[in-house]
């Protein structure tokens, strides 16, 4: 059978580092307040003019380093984002014109906080069936650019960044002792719309829009969400929450992090936490912990690794894969 197996990562955060007391200038909180609920204690914003294509390759070149492979032998770019350049073109063809990518196609997807998910499945399915060889998945978000910076209740949540990888199509036994992608499990739900949503777009408003959240209500579904496709997860493979190596969920909150951890009974040991540094970056929160771990070592061959995520839609979803 054929494996996507990840061949390398990269991530990118902007300069700029907001913290909690910054924001505490801008909106009536505390950097207690935001500690406490969240675990966020700063977050990266984009400077003016720094797009999410910017930062999409430059989290690109990076993993195309860390793989040791020339961006010419991509054949395939699926890049997660809700915050592109533009309506159209899909960031993604402005991500393949700056690497200097002339072949294969590039297209963006659509999930918010689930994208990375979404997109690392979309591109597994492709490779598996035949339509390419080599791809680089990208998540790669500008939130600060759709928040309202005079909602308390948002602005304090979100921040900017990239991340990516190289996935390659290889041989396989088709047992969970392969390499690569060994399970994915999507989900989706709109009747949730209205919990998370931008209330701009081209087709309703023709405005851009800001962030809306009912928090409560998203907190609320968060852990049932997320543990039931990591547990899907589980029983596609044999791999247990004992056996399991390394959890990279999606970093929105510490505490919806902690609570699946436990739920699940995976150790607190084995959980990758970026949020603290990072906020919430969307599509880009997998790719950035990801990278962060496997640069400090923690994860290595053969390690199996769960990601997760879940977002506006509802959408959710789980990776499993061996290192
Ligand atoms: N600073 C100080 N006070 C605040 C702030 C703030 N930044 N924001 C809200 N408050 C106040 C509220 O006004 C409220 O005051 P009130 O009681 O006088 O009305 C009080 O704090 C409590 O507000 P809640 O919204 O009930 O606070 P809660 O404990 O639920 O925490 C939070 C809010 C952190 C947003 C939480 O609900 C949460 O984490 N929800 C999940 C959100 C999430 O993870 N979204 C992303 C997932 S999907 C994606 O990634 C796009």
């Amino acid at each position: 059978v054929t494996r996507s197996v990840i061949l390398g990562t990269g991530s990118y955060l902007p300069a700029k580092r907001l913290t909690n007391d910054e924001l505490a200038e801008m909106v009536d909180t505390s950097d207690e307040w935001i500690v406490q609920r969240t675990g966020i204690q700063a977050r990266h914003i984009a400077a003016r003019g720094e797009m999410t294509s910017d930062m999409a390759v430059a989290a690109a070149w990076r993993a195309l380093e860390a793989a040791g492979v020339a961006p010419e032998t991509i054949d395939l770019i699926v890049l997660a984002t809700s915050t592109p350049d533009n309506t159209f073109p899909a960031t993604a063809v402005t991500v393949q014109a700056k690497l200097g990518i002339t072949t294969g196609f590039a297209f963006d997807l659509q999930a918010v906080c689930s994208g990375f998910v979404y997109a690392l499945t979309t591109a597994d399915a492709y490779l598996r069936g035949g339509l390419a060889k080599r791809a680089l998945v990208i998540g790669a978000e500008t939130f600060s650019r759709i928040v309202d910076w005079s909602d308390r209740t948002t602005c304090v949540l979100f921040g900017d960044g990239a991340g990516a990888v190289v996935l390659e199509a290889r041989e396989g036994t088709g047992d969970a002792s392969d390499r690569g992608i060994l399970s994915c499990h999507l989900r989706s739900d709109g009747r949730h719309k209205d919990k998370l949503y931008v209330d701009g777009g081209p087709s309703s408003t023709q405005t851009v829009g800001h962030l809306k959240m009912e928090g409560r209500e998203v907190y609320k579904h968060a852990v049932s969400m997320i543990t039931d496709v990591i547990e899907d997860a589980f029983s596609a493979t044999g791999i247990t929450a004992q056996t399991l190596d390394w959890f990279v969920p999606h970093q929105a909150n510490r505490r919806i992090i902690e609570a699946s951890a436990k739920k699940l009974g995976i150790d607190a040991d084995k959980v990758v936490m970026t949020v603290g540094e990072h906020g919430n970056t969307s599509a880009a929160s997998i790719p950035l912990a990801l990278d962060s771990a496997v640069r400090d070592g923690r994860i290595k061959a053969d390690d199996t690794v769960m990601l997760e995520a879940m977002g506006g839609g509802f959408t959710w979803g789980s990776v499993l894969l061996r290192w």
